[in-house]
């Protein structure tokens, strides 16, 4: 059986952002961890539109070419690991638009998330959660919270940015409890989705 490809989406675009710090560690969790599969999709690579389409992909098919490539894309994947930066107590403009941007493929899939901020993320995660239930998603319970005194030690706002090894023996065993429900939703959720489109067939 082939594994669960997992989706690490990067959920800011600016260029000077810290995002890709904690999404190249959690891809490389999951790769030790050996359960899933897993890329990162960068959001800043697919330059999309603000949302321009008559309605979302649930009810007509999208027409901009950029965000039909991002669906494309998504649709490869049985699950993805948000990376969230919280921006204003709340996930990033750029995360919410390209989120907006497709709808099918995100549903009967797992959500899982890393947030990182001085509270860890959390507002802007626990948000997240509720757009997850409106793309009928799955919310992974567990979560990486990299908040505090961790952020402040790994991140270019303390002034002095350690990796995030150093931090590792705080966040290892959350990120360990997320990838093992993330593994068991994905797995689950691709053989439901399979059986179902066999009964459709
Ligand atoms: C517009 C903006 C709003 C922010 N609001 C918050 C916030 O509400 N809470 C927080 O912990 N950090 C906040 N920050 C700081 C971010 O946690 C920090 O800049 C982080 O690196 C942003 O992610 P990025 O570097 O991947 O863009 C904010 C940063 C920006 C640019």
């Amino acid at each position: 059986m082939t594994k669960p490809r997992i989706a690490v989406i990067l959920g800011t675009t600016r260029p000077s952002r810290w995002g890709h710090v904690p999404a190249d560690w959690i891809k490389s969790r999951i790769e030790a961890d050996g359960r899933l599969d897993a890329d990162i999709l960068d959001i800043a690579d697919y330059d999309l539109p603000m949302f321009d389409e008559m309605a979302s992909n649930k009810w007509m098919p999208s027409q901009n070419p950029n965000a039909v490539k991002w669906q494309e894309d998504l649709a490869k994947y049985d699950g993805y690991v948000f990376v969230v930066a919280e921006y204003n107590h709340s996930i990033s403009g750029a995360l919410k638009n390209a989120l907006d941007q497709a709808f099918l493929e995100w549903n009967h899939k797992p959500a899982a998330m890393v947030g990182y901020g001085g509270v860890g993320a959390a507002r802007a995660v626990e948000h997240l959660r509720l757009i997850a239930v409106e793309l009928s998603m799955v919310n992974v319970a567990p979560a990486v919270h990299i908040g505090g005194g961790d952020f402040i030690k790994v991140h270019p706002l303390g002034g002095d940015p350690k990796p995030l090894s150093e931090i590792e023996a705080s966040i290892g065993a959350s990120a360990d409890a997320m990838i093992g429900e993330l593994a068991w939703w994905a797995g689950l959720l691709k053989d439901a989705r399979a059986e179902k489109q066999k009964a459709a067939a």
